[in-house]
């Protein structure tokens, strides 16, 4: 288990991007429940933690895709004629936390 941040670094409804041991990690508060998957969008690299958490769903800023960050997955992804050209995005590897004495860990 990797420390991350204190449990008060991240409110309700917001979200943060770490780099933890190399990886890229989003760490999200969804009413009080913390979560964290990987922070660089799997459809062309966007930074999701730039994007907007919208009660467990992640937005990117790129070109918008959807991911439930409790479990990874793509809710909504890029229009179709984008999907046709380069691709979708696809479901985002998660990572289980835990939480001791106020501070925020990850297993990676
Ligand atoms: S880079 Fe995230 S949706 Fe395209």
């Amino acid at each position: 288990m990797e420390k991350v941040c204190e449990i008060s670094d991240i409110p309700k409804g917001t979200m943060k991007g770490f780099t933890v041991k190399d990886k890229q990690i989003l760490v999200a508060n969804v009413d009080g429940n913390f979560y964290a998957m990987g922070a660089i969008c799997s459809h062309m690299h966007g930074y999701l933690p730039s994007g907007t958490l919208e009660r467990n769903i992640v937005i990117c800023p790129v070109h918008r895709a959807q991911f439930d960050v409790t479990s990874g997955k793509v809710s909504k992804n890029v229009s179709g004629a984008m999907r046709l050209i380069i691709g979708g995005a696809k479901d985002m590897q998660t990572y289980k936390i835990s939480m001791k004495e106020n501070q925020i860990y990850v297993d990676l």
